[in-house]
């Protein structure tokens, strides 16, 4: 039987599966609600030291639905950070950390650019006894406004700044929350990674439009008769986000190899998860999915995954990790190896009765006597 368990940053967690930062994970009622179904760590909705600036919209969802199943595979919000007040979050950290002393609980962190208000969310986040942050430079609407989220993780120079503001100051594990929202995600990964931090997550929403609705002529979600462009999830957006999370696994590899990575991205089944990780992921998160599915995923994830592991005879998530990688490589290099197959194919030696040719029908019976 495959053992689930990981040790990530010194965290040790019972199975790979995190909670993302999300609706998922918006209070201390339902963050208890994930522990006690089982999932490996959480990590809380992002907050900020003043939640009087942060104000949502309704509708802020829209969804991408297959035509017949109507099974959900595109999700867009323009959903902000957590309204909750500060100190509130505060009070549920210490309750949380009271309550479940030995499951993992990650706070995610987002400020503006002043080093004040990231020294003091860090340190008063991490008294309540939060195992670890996690940094969030990736929400791609609302925020960006005002210069955080995704605008700070499109900047490496500042996200590596703000990320040394950040490790100067913590005493627990740190990690990046990356923006798809970028030409090369590499970029701001070493970025945090050289200021410090001890991994990454990838990847937060992909910038979108999800659609305009053909009667009224307005694009969705229709806030008073207007929208603006918010962040795709969901399976869609899965093989964008394996593509990234495999540059900064081979990038992390060859520069940063203690550091880790907490894959995200469209994950609904272990098959799913078991990719992220073959691609170099230590933990893998689901947001979206927690959204469609409920708490109770976690125990499809954790029987999907194990099976898959039993049938390789994987014992260890360790045991796999980062074992796709090897089978990346450049275009030019896919036509060298292409054209040697086709020759050694072409060698006429026959190898199976269908290689057997009318024409050299006696050279290739010549060619299969051992001792010419
Ligand atoms: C409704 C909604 C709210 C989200 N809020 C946050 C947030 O507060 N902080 C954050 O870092 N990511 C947030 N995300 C992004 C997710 O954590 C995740 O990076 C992204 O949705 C891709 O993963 P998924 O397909 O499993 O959802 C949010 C996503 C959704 C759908």
């Amino acid at each position: 039987m495959a053992d689930l368990s990981i040790t990530v940053n010194g965290l040790k967690l019972p199975n790979p599966f995190v909670i993302g930062s999300g609706p998922p994970g918006t209070n201390a009622n339902v963050i208890a609600k994930a522990f006690d179904e089982g999932w490996g760590a959480v990590i809380a909705k992002t907050i900020s030291l003043d939640a009087s600036k942060v104000i949502n919209v309704a509708p802020r969802y829209a969804r991408m639905r297959a035509k017949d199943s109507k099974e959900v595979f595109g999700w867009q919000n323009i959903e902000l950070i957590s309204d909750r007040p500060f100190e509130t979050w505060l009070d549920e950290f210490k309750q949380l950390k009271d309550e479940y002393p030995d499951r993992v609980l990650i706070a995610s962190i987002m400020e503006e650019y002043n080093r004040d208000a990231w020294v003091e969310i860090v340190e008063r986040c991490q008294e309540t006894g939060v195992d670890a942050l996690e940094l969030n430079f990736s929400c791609p609407h609302g925020l960006p406004e005002r210069k955080m989220g995704s605008a700070m993780g499109q900047d490496a120079e500042i996200l590596e700044e703000v990320c040394t503001w950040v490790t100067q100051t913590a005493r627990v594990p740190i990690w990046a929350k990356m923006t798809p929202n970028v030409t090369h995600i590499v970029d701001p990964g070493r970025a945090a990674l050289r200021a410090g931090c001890d991994g990454i997550s990838a990847i937060n929403t992909i910038l979108c439009v999800m659609g305009v609705d053909l009667e009224t002529l307005r694009p969705e979600p229709t806030v008073e008769g207007y929208t603006t462009p918010g962040g795709y999830s969901c399976k869609a957006v899965r093989p964008i986000a394996l593509r990234m999370v495999m540059e900064l696994a081979q990038m992390m590899k060859a520069e940063f190899s203690d550091s880790t990575i907490s894959a995200l991205g469209g994950v609904e089944t272990g098959d799913d998860a078991a990719q992220f990780i073959l691609l170099g992921a230590q933990t893998v998160q689901v947001c979206t999915g927690v959204m469609i599915h409920s708490y109770k995923l976690i125990h499809e994830l954790r029987n999907g995954l194990s099976t898959f592991m039993d049938r390789h005879g994987f014992e260890s998530i360790d045991d796999f990790r980062g074992q796709s990688l090897q089978y990346f490589t450049t275009h030019a290099d896919l036509v060298q190896r292409q054209a040697k197959a086709k020759a050694a194919k072409r060698d006429g030696v026959v190898r199976k009765d269908t290689d057997w040719s009318g024409d050299r029908f006696v050279q290739q019976s010549d060619d299969l006597v051992s001792n010419q």
